[in-house]
């Protein structure tokens, strides 16, 4: 089974990647465990002194998530003209530990045509920085309007989940379980 870590970069409550990350959740795929991570709001912003040993519960969690992933998948928004602070904070609490030297990862990006490119640009900054394993042909584009995010926060429309799927399949393949 492969373990997929799902990281969406919105704290919006009816975030369109927040939704297409728990669509990924929430379907059934064999040989494939994803893991929804809603801890981005609990982190506490980074900073090198707090970095202790133990660390902080929170960062403790997030660490143990990653290094229980075998390939983790980004979505995130842009803000900007790049990553949302929130999610950069993430990534610095990876820095020194080096927990994603070597992980597998990949990237849906949800919004319109055109839009989001400088999202993904940095988040490829960031994630080449700390040295993460970029699973070339799974960072792709999947527009996810508002209106196609239910009132049961997940997307319905067949098509979507489709290529969800399709992702989900083709990083499970593309990386070798733990
Ligand atoms: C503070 C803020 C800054 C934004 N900056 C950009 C931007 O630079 N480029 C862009 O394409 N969209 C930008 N947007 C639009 C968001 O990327 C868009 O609303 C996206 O759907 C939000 O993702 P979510 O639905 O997952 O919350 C911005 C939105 C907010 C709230």
């Amino acid at each position: 089974v492969t373990h997929i870590l799902l990281v969406t970069g919105s704290t919006r409550g009816a975030s369109t990647n927040t939704a297409a990350l728990r669509t990924a959740h929430a379907l059934s795929i064999d040989g494939v465990d994803t893991v929804f991570y809603d801890g981005l709001s609990d982190l506490p912003p980074f900073n090198p002194d707090h970095d202790t040993d133990p660390p902080p519960p929170p960062i403790a969690g997030l660490r143990a998530h990653i290094a229980a992933a075998d390939a983790i998948l980004f979505c995130t928004p842009e803000y900007a003209g790049s990553l949302p602070g929130t999610l950069k904070n993430l990534l610095d609490w990876t820095v020194k530990g080096g927990e994603m030297e070597g992980k597998p990862v990949a990237s849906l990006n949800v919004a319109a045509p055109g839009r989001g490119d400088q999202a993904q640009a940095m988040l490829r900054t960031v994630l080449g920085y700390v040295a993460a394993d970029f699973i070339e042909a799974a960072w792709v584009r999947l527009p996810v309007p508002r209106e196609a995010v239910a009132a049961t926060g997940v997307v319905d429309d067949p098509v979507v989940r489709t290529h969800i799927s399709d992702l989900l399949i083709f990083i499970s393949r593309a990386v070798t379980p733990r």
